[in-house]
């Protein structure tokens, strides 16, 4: 990737004093070892809207939205306000506040399938859980979930040879391919009784691929073979929840799931994941012992409820939607006039950009790099995230850049064997 030690140099001074402190300096999907070493840069200052700024003075547009919380745009008043009126009453304490049944009351009503809500603070916190409740409610031990899947970092949604993961933490997972109904269908034969659940995500949005949506009959053909295996069906909702869909993801791909997890865009922003199920499942759910240190802050809990309403009251997924379809045609067209062909898959809520004629990469990191050198985060390996915040002016902008960044990959790569 692209050296820009002069761009970024004060992300790279404070990066350099974090690996002494910090292991890796920053870890996980923020890693520079996965952005890309001096690509992007590593801290940021502040953010407003659908903007940010980094340590360095750079202003970016953001097509990752802290990978999925905000959703309405960062800062948004209605919402801070809702959080701090809460948090100035009361956020942690000895007891939940009111705002945590409101808000249950909330989503039970959101969600046609939900009949319980509980709630966590991180994505993982809730499909973790969901696994527990699963194997108690079945007395079973085995989960099917999809290879390439992300459910978070436990040692079971990781996977086998992951740094620090035993045999023991996977020797009750099962994998299908993505999309496979049949294969699903044949391992629940397989291993007929013994199965408690399956997790698998709305469609599929994996790192490093494009991104895919669900086969014709697929969710029709997982919901009949959970039915007729008494297979808990669980839908890892955390990362497309409340942007296809305000009633949850299944609603717009036409089934239901027993049990959905979320967490991203519930709360734009502030720490909050959540839990819904059916009544079939509540005395599971209340028998498995699940809780942690600020899963009943009240603040968040606020922040959500506004988040919600908002998001319903302005029609948000409806303009995330017509702003991620104007995105989509524009780098299309303008891939098409620097003669590259690319692929845009996924919801346009939360597009995934790939170069069609290279297995690498390689094209699509220059593309980010020359994107944020113009103002635009781009991820290169990562779906992509749209927010109410994005206007027609910031997708224009966008669009341009683009443009120019194509110019850059057409240089460096030539052009597309179209
Ligand atoms: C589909 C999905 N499930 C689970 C998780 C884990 O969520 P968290 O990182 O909040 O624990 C993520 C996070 O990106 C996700 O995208």
């Amino acid at each position: 990737m692209t050296q820009d030690t002069d761009r970024y140099k004060n992300s790279i001074k404070l990066f350099k004093r974090a690996t002494k402190v910090i292991p890796q300096g920053i870890y996980g999907h923020l890693t520079p070892v996965i952005t890309g070493p001096l690509a992007s840069p590593y801290y940021v200052e502040k953010t407003k809207g659908c903007r940010y700024w980094d340590v360095d003075g750079n202003e970016f547009i953001d097509y990752m939205c802290s990978y999925g919380p905000m959703v309405l745009g960062y800062n948004h008043p209605e919402v801070d306000k809702a959080a701090d009126d809460q948090r100035k009453k009361a956020s942690v304490c000895n007891h939940p506040g009111e705002v945590m049944i409101e808000l249950a009351e909330h989503l039970n009503k959101l969600i046609p399938m939900a009949d319980w809500t509980v709630f966590g603070k991180n994505g993982a916190d809730m499909t973790n859980h969901s696994l527990m409740i699963a194997r108690h409610h079945t007395k079973r031990k085995k989960i099917i979930m999809s290879k390439g899947s992300y459910h978070g970092t436990a040692a079971w949604a990781s996977g086998a040879g992951h740094a620090g993961v035993i045999d023991n933490d996977v020797e009750n997972m099962l994998y299908i391919s993505w999309g496979d109904s049949e294969g699903f269908k044949e391992l629940a034969q397989k291993h007929k009784g013994e199965i408690a659940g399956a997790i698998f995500t709305p469609y599929h949005h994996p790192t490093w691929a494009n991104q895919e949506m669900p086969p014709e009959g697929f969710w029709k053909e997982i919901r009949k073979t959970c039915d007729e295996e008494g297979i808990v069906l669980i839908l890892d909702d955390v990362r497309a929840g409340f942007r296809l869909d305000l009633k949850g993801s299944h609603e717009f791909f036409g089934f239901e799931p027993d049990i959905s997890c979320y967490c991203k865009a519930i709360a734009n922003g502030y720490p909050l994941s959540a839990m819904v199920g059916k009544e079939e499942i509540k005395i599971s759910a209340s028998s498995v012992f699940y809780t942690g240190s600020y899963w009943f802050s009240a603040e968040p809990m606020a922040a959500s409820l506004a988040t919600l309403k908002i998001l319903k009251r302005d029609n948000g997924i409806e303009k995330m939607r017509k702003m991620g379809e104007l995105l989509k045609s524009g780098l299309e067209e303008m891939a098409q006039a620097n003669e590259l062909e690319i692929e845009v898959t996924g919801p346009p809520q939360i597009p995934f950009m790939t170069f069609k004629d290279r297995g690498d990469f390689r094209n699509s990191q220059l593309f980010a790099v020359e994107s944020m050198k113009r103002g635009v985060f781009f991820h290169p390996h990562h779906n992509w995230f749209l927010s109410a915040a994005h206007e027609k002016k910031d997708i224009e902008k966008s669009i341009n850049v683009a443009d120019e960044a194509f110019k850059e990959v057409r240089k460096v790569f030539g052009a597309s064997d179209i």
